[in-house]
């Protein structure tokens, strides 16, 4: 056994850790790929076996008993990527427009229903006209099948949706109870109601790709994950993606063999800028703990003030979860909260181990914010973290105020391992502003208020704009050098190797929705 999973973890290290062969056919970067050649790209040479080959659909209105086509516009079946088992559908655009039948959706189910026993990931790849119109109710029901199996299997095995043509109607929703949604730019599109419903309905003129292509919904929706520009690096995507991950809840996250070497990461040591004002890429840092070019960005054009994404960490399968000074300068408001909330979900589902890297200086402040509900999704992320019994490691490498600081995986909320750089701030607020609250009445006495304020600013940062009160009181384990972080984090997640937590007994929380 031990052996069988040393030629798994070389084998994924082989592909993923440099030396590893890309399968990527030069004549098929920029055009849409068949049914079969998706499947073929994606699993492993000679590994894919077909299942309902032979199905056909059972209709005879319309002419329909005339035109029956074997596979039935998908083609279903099992493979391997990097040697871990995977089950597959692709549906087939050019038979019906890949639209849905009964006996197509029961293909599909019947994967699923196998997935789930054995335990292996469900891969989609979605090209379809939606509901077969002929088929009226049947195709519906179908849907529905796969609606209750997607429920069934989240958060018990990893499912990856890939959108790779169109997906209308109440079609989009089985990829969007799937763990991850990717999109072929370009050439995919999803939406509930179309360009032509839209303008009956509202007047709005607006174009297939405005409404639901790739770009629209990576920036302003947040339905798409991530987005690939032709099928090829979607499917690459999807391989990438794949490796991070555990083949189900059951097992620990992949861990790639890992020799100590380069642990002392001095670049690190010149990222936080002097004045705590300005911005810096939250991405350096990332960058400057994980092993090599190990980041796999979710989300990367949504929400930008919060960075969410799987890494290696020593070999180790890590979820990070990181505020961006750059964008609104690190806060948190409605869209980063939902987008950081669903990652820290799916990392603690199957057993991922989550850094949160933290640079917030609280809650975006407005009306917008305040209607929008930040108070029910900033919630989202306080439950989320909450209540993940994963092995969860902070570092504060600047601001941790107000709120936020609670929120972004303290220790109060369960985190194991908090850690803070001599640069780190942990107060209610800034000092300015503090300053102007507590000690208004002595600012508007002075005679010059402006050196007043400043004084007063100088005492509160004096007292707070540290991390050492924190760790006076253990909120903070350790104050640590930047450079040191990569070794204590490696460190600290293999000392949380076995953790456990017993949960009290219940049906399920009810998370903020
Ligand atoms: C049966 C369909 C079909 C469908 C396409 N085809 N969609 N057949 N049922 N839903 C067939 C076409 O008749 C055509 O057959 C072939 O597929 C290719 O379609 P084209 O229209 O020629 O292709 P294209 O111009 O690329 O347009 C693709 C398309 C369009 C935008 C997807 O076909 C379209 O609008 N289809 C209908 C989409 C739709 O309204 N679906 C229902 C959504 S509601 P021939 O024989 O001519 O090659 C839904 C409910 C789900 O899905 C509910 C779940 C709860």
């Amino acid at each position: 056994m031990e052996s069988k999973i040393k030629t798994l973890n070389e084998k994924l290290a082989e592909a993923y850790l440099g030396g590893g062969q890309v399968r990527i056919d030069k004549q098929h970067k920029n055009k849409k790929l068949t049914a079969r050649e998706r499947v073929k790209y994606l699993l492993d040479d000679g590994s894919f076996e077909e299942i309902g080959a032979l199905v056909t659909h059972r209709t005879k209105d319309f002419g329909m008993d005339k035109q029956k086509l074997y596979g039935d516009g998908v083609v279903t079946g099992y493979g391997t990527i990097n040697g871990k088992l995977i089950y597959v559908f692709a549906q087939d655009f050019t038979v019906f427009g890949g639209s849905l039948s009964e006996t197509h959706a029961e293909k599909i189910c019947k994967i699923m229903d196998l997935a789930l026993k054995v335990g292996a990931p469900l891969i989609g790849l979605n090209d379809s006209g939606g509901a077969r119109i002929q088929e009226g109710v049947r195709s519906l029901g179908g849907y529905a099948d796969i609606f209750y199996r997607n429920v069934q299997a989240s958060g018990v095995i990893p499912q990856i949706s890939a959108i790779m043509g169109p997906c209308a109607g109440g079609a989009v929703y089985s990829p969007a109870m799937t763990d991850f949604t990717m999109m072929v730019e370009g050439t995919s599109y999803m939406f509930v109601t179309g360009p032509n419903v839209v303008k009956t309905v509202t007047n709005e003129e607006v174009t297939s790709e405005e409404l639901g292509g790739a770009s629209t919904h990576s920036t302003k929706s947040g339905v798409a994950h991530i987005t690939s520009s032709n099928d090829v690096e979607c499917l690459e995507d999807i391989k990438r993606l794949i490796s991070y991950l555990p083949q189900n809840n059951t097992e620990t996250a992949p861990l790639l063999p890992f020799e100590f070497k380069d642990e002392v990461r001095e670049s690190l040591s010149e990222i936080i800028p002097d004045n705590a004002n300005k911005p810096y890429d939250m991405h350096q840092v990332i960058s400057g703990i994980i092993d090599e070019d190990s980041f796999y960005e979710i989300h990367k054009d949504y929400a930008e003030n919060i960075i969410v994404g799987f890494a290696r960490l020593g070999g180790r399968s890590v979820g990070i979860v990181a505020n961006q000074p750059m964008y609104l300068a690190g806060v948190l408001d409605v869209n980063s909260a939902k987008k950081a909330a669903r990652f820290v979900r799916f990392c603690d589902a199957f057993n991922i181990p989550l850094l949160v890297l933290e640079d917030v200086p609280g809650f975006l402040p407005g009306t917008d914010q305040e209607w929008n509900g930040i108070i029910v999704h900033g919630a989202k992320l306080l439950y989320a973290l909450s209540e993940a019994t994963v092995p969860r490691v902070t570092v504060i490498t600047r601001k941790a105020y107000g709120g936020a600081y609670d929120v972004m995986n303290s220790k109060h909320i369960g985190a194991d391992m908090n850690f803070a750089w001599p640069s780190a701030e942990i107060a209610v607020m800034g000092a300015k502003g503090a300053a102007e609250i507590i000690f208004k009445k002595e600012i508007n006495a002075a005679e010059d208020k402006e050196a007043k304020w400043k004084e007063k600013e100088a005492e509160y940062a004096e007292l707070f704009a540290n991390p050492y009160s924190a760790a006076q009181r253990g909120f903070i384990d350790e104050v640590i050098l930047p450079k040191d972080t990569r070794r204590k984090l490696i460190k600290a997640f293999s000392m949380l190797e076995n953790k456990e937590v017993v949960k009290p007994k219940r049906k399920h929380g009810n998370i903020p929705l």
